[in-house]
């Protein structure tokens, strides 16, 4: 498929782990009334079913089938596969770190770049991930690149994951994160940089509320200008 119709309004939302992108999102497109797209949550998706699977994240044909098998659904801010609750499952740390193998593989990436184009055909959507300003709507109408510090992104991962025994040390999570940013941005396919036209903010010293209204701002003049 296409990117959607240069009339369908496409707000994106690109950085690293822990940058901060999935509360800006979620919080900015409920401002703006638009749909709002986690597309992390997709890829997640595919890595816990091949846990489940048994499958190897690392085989692409085998994970490219198994992804065209699946039904991935949101719905209320839930998420499900083949009509199963995953909205909690996906958030392991062995699923981020599968999820980002499966991510390398060009054939599922076209699989989920196609959801995620269908997704903004019908209504007004802020979409966040690591390629949807560059590969998925690069005629996007507004698009946003959010970083952080590596520590700042480890404490927001160690901070939401479950205080329960399975938990990683900090060192641990900071470590993770350099890796998977490293395997993200140096994949062939659709690696992770800001598009060209892209707002790039720096989120470490700021708080949510601020980021989500300083992005209002910038859409709604967008608006205006389009008007
Ligand atoms: O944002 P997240 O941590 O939920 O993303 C999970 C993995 O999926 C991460 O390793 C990067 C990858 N990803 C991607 O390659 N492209 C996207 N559009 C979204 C996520």
């Amino acid at each position: 498929m296409t990117e959607s119709s240069p009339s369908s309004i496409v707000v994106t939302i690109d950085g690293p782990a822990g940058s901060g992108k999935s509360s800006a999102a979620r919080a900015l497109a409920e401002r703006l009334d638009y749909e709002f797209l986690d597309t992390g949550a997709m890829y997640r998706a595919v890595a816990l079913s091949c846990l489940k699977n048994e499958i190897d994240p690392d085989n692409e044909e085998a994970v490219a089938a198994l992804t065209r098998s699946l039904e991935i659904k949101f719905q209320d801010g839930r998420l499900f596969v083949n009509d199963q609750e995953v909205t909690d499952d996906i958030r392991s740390s062995a699923v981020s770190s599968a999820a980002s193998v499966v991510a390398q593989h060009s054939s599922v990436r076209e699989i989920l770049v196609d959801l995620q184009r269908a997704c903004a055909s019908s209504s007004p959507l802020v979409t966040e991930g690591r390629d949807q300003g560059t590969v998925v709507f690069p005629h996007a109408f507004c698009k946003f690149f959010l970083t952080a510090r590596p520590e700042v992104r480890a404490q927001r991962r160690y901070d939401e994951t479950p205080k329960n025994d399975d938990r990683p040390a900090f060192a641990e999570l900071v470590r993770e994160i350099r890796e998977r940013d490293e395997r993200d941005a140096n994949r062939s396919v659709a690696p992770l940089k800001p598009a060209d036209d892209a707002i790039s903010i720096d989120t470490s010293d700021s708080a949510l509320e601020e980021v989500v209204s300083s992005m209002e701002t910038i859409v709604r003049d967008k608006i205006k200008d389009r008007v």
